[in-house]
């Protein structure tokens, strides 16, 4: 199945289980979201979530993929920071050549970190980390954020 049916399947899938008799919660949402994309694409190697702490800095949320070392990353720092500073997505082709890049994995190649805003403020970010270099292309980008947006 090619990039955008995958991602057109995945997002029916998650509308249909955030659709649900009650309201559920974001905590949930990230949970169940890791799991179906981290299931659906074999490229992925890290799947998940880094929630905004007191404004401070980020915290590992719910994610799919070998444990970490990386449970903190402070705004500005990595990819993951930057994007929390700049509120805009960040595709990396290449983590080897990229200058403010933090290594959780020795087999990843290339990332795409996504933001999650609520009236403007950043509640937390998409990370995906792929093994195969410049994976992550303007459809990664375009899916994402439009996952982003049924999540909070
Ligand atoms: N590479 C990220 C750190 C998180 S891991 O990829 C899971 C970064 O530079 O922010």
């Amino acid at each position: 199945m090619d990039k955008v049916k995958l991602y057109k399947k995945i997002y029916k899938t998650l509308q249909s289980i955030f659709d649900c008799d009650y309201s559920m919660s974001f905590q949930a949402k990230m949970s169940i979201t890791s799991a179906v994309l981290f299931i659906e694409f074999p490229e992925f190697i890290f799947c998940g979530f880094y929630t905004m702490c007191n404004k401070k800095y980020l915290e590992i949320g719910p994610y799919q993929g070998k444990v970490l070392a990386c449970t903190k990353i402070n705004i500005g720092q990595g990819v993951c920071g930057t994007v929390a500073e700049n509120k805009r997505t960040l595709l990396v082709d290449d983590v080897t050549t990229h200058s403010n890049y933090i290594s959780c994995d020795p087999k990843t190649r290339s990332e795409v970190v996504v933001p999650i805003l609520k009236n403007d403020d950043l509640i937390a970010v998409i990370d995906i980390d792929s093994a195969i270099r410049g994976y992550f292309d303007q459809i990664d980008k375009y899916y994402l954020e439009k996952i982003a947006k049924i999540l909070i």
